[in-house]
């Protein structure tokens, strides 16, 4: 089954979202945070619904031809005054569902955002053993901007990231 589609995020979303966020953090490899990094459902209702009016923060998700939610794309604007421009990303495909092209269109309805809303700046945190996202977005034309040493605390432990940007074309 490789048919999707990209669509903003509804509040009906919250529990498919929180369940596909519980089971990537799973994911013995690490590739997001684990501790308490998940909303529950009825704050993951809350959080679409506030987002589906703001120009500062946007879901999409991708679903496929079954009606299932298979990837989260995640925007939210810079909160400095001086950085409108730029908003932070975040995105997850299901295990079952990668390689199919979905993180590459999340990634473009990323682009298309932004470039509805004013930013000319996408940055990401990745973390450095994370391949496969990481050659997704040096594809895509993401370059290292810098290393941020134990930058997210995780469980006990302080992770290091890479941090990522792309210019958004005009
Ligand atoms: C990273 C992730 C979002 C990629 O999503 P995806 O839908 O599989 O990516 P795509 O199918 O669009 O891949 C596009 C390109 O990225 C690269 N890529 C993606 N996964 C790769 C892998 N496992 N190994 C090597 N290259 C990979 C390839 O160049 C690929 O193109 P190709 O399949 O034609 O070779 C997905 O693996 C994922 O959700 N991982 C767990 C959560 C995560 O790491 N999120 C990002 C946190 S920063």
């Amino acid at each position: 089954m490789s048919e999707f589609a990209i669509r903003p995020a509804s509040p009906s979303d919250a529990a498919a979202l929180v369940a596909l966020a519980r089971e990537v953090s799973a994911e013995p490899e690490g590739w997001l945070l684990s501790a308490g990094g998940t909303r529950g459902v009825a704050d993951e209702r809350r959080y679409l619904r506030a987002v589906r009016r703001s120009p500062h923060a946007a879901v999409f998700v991708a679903e496929a031809g079954d009606g299932a939610v298979v990837g989260r794309l995640s925007l939210a604007r810079d909160p400095h005054p001086a950085s409108p421009h730029v908003a932070d990303l975040g995105l997850m495909v299901a295990k079952t569902h990668r390689r199919l092209g979905i993180g590459r269109a999340l990634l473009e309805q990323a682009v298309e955002w932004a470039r509805g809303v004013g930013v000319t700046k996408l940055e990401l945190h990745v973390f450095p053993h994370n391949e496969p996202a990481i050659r997704l977005y040096e594809r895509f034309g993401f370059e290292r901007e810098g290393f941020r040493r134990g930058h997210f605390r995780n469980g006990g432990q302080l992770i290091d990231a890479i941090l990522m940007a792309f210019e958004v074309p005009r």
